[in-house]
């Protein structure tokens, strides 16, 4: 009986470890301003696409360039929401 509950909890720390990235954000909010104005150039096909961005951190720059090339002021607040937003819905890292 101990040796089952030992492995049980390694499992679990295992599960643990090998689970999404903590990726902090306003998920909701995030959806607003990116349904507003993130699909004037692109829709969300290219979120989806076989070469994607491959990383948390390529997600955020691209998200930070967009957001630059869209020049509405965006916080750092609202592009982490974004991010926040893409990553629970699309890339999942
Ligand atoms: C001025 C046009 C423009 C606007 C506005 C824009 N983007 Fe982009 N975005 C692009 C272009 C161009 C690409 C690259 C597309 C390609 O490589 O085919 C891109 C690619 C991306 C990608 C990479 C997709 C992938 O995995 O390959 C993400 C993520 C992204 N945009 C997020 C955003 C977000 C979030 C916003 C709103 C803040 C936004 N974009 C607004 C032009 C824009």
């Amino acid at each position: 009986m101990k040796t089952l509950l030992l492995t049980t909890s390694l499992l679990l720390t295992a599960s643990v470890a090998h689970s999404a990235e903590l990726v902090l954000g306003d998920a909701a909010k995030g959806k607003q301003l990116h349904n507003r104005d993130c699909v004037a150039c692109h829709d969300s096909s290219v979120y989806t696409r076989p070469n994607r961005i491959k990383s948390l951190s390529g997600l955020e720059k691209r998200v930070q360039m967009c957001s630059g090339m869209l020049n509405k002021g965006y916080t750092e607040d609202d592009q982490a929401n974004i991010v926040k937003f893409l990553n629970d819905t699309y890339y999942k890292f």
